[in-house]
């Protein structure tokens, strides 16, 4: 069967002037092992990604964003024939207010920068879904991490949740390994990992391979 997959990875990242912004860790390898392990699995896969120093994954249509906005637009325009969608990024979750046009100079006091959140992409792309499409979430969480997954189904519309824990050494920002639980909206719970990102990410592409068989 022929699947279309739709993965976001990476961090993304918001300027305050041309030349400072804020953004997360997020290294990207986990998005880039599950475009890795999609194409492994015969997936055509189109990878939209922040700005990562990862070698491009062979056989993928790699499509370089930078900000939330910018993800926004690219997956939006993306989502409508893709079979699965696995929303990895690590979304900066807001974004100064004013982008100032030149480089704000310093006078030796502090800086104050207003905030604005960005824009939900992934509760955008599942509020237009169509039946038959996978959607799958990811939660970096640092506490509670199982139940703050379980609200995010609901939440964000999604069939499931991959919760990843970026608390302390052992988190999953820039790691080699990772262990990820997924949780479903039938109450539905499997552990990934701990292994590598690549492994966790060929059991995560496996198990959704199963739903699509199902359905
Ligand atoms: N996400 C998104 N757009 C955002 C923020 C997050 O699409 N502006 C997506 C992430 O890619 C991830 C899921 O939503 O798949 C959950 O992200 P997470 O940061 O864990 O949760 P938030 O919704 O940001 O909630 P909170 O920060 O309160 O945990």
């Amino acid at each position: 069967m022929a699947v279309r997959c739709l993965i976001t990875a990476g961090p993304t990242r918001e300027f305050f002037d041309p030349v400072r912004f804020i953004s997360n860790p997020s290294s990207g390898r986990m998005g880039y092992a599950l475009a890795a392990a999609a194409r492994a699995a015969g997936w055509t896969v189109d990878l939209v990604s922040g700005p990562v120093a990862l070698p491009e994954p062979a056989g993928v249509m790699l499509y370089p964003v930078v900000t939330a906005d910018e993800m926004l637009r690219q997956t939006d325009a993306l989502f409508g024939p893709c079979d699965v969608l696995l929303m990895c990024a690590a979304v900066s979750d807001w974004r100064p207010a004013v982008r100032r046009p030149s480089k704000v100079k310093k006078d030796g006091r502090g800086l104050t920068v207003e905030l604005e959140p960005v824009p939900d992409i992934l509760s955008a792309l599942a509020a237009r879904r169509r039946p038959g499409q996978v959607l799958v979430g990811f939660a970096a969480e640092t506490e509670d991490v199982e139940a703050n997954a379980r609200a995010k189904l609901e939440r964000k519309g999604v069939d499931l949740v991959a919760a990843n824990s970026v608390a302390g050494p052992e988190g999953a920002f820039g790691a080699e390994h990772n262990t990820l639980v997924l949780v479903g909206r039938d109450g539905f719970r499997r552990q990934l990992g701990p292994a590598s990102k690549d492994e966790v990410a060929r059991q995560l592409v496996a198990e959704v391979s199963a739903r699509i068989s199902a359905r």
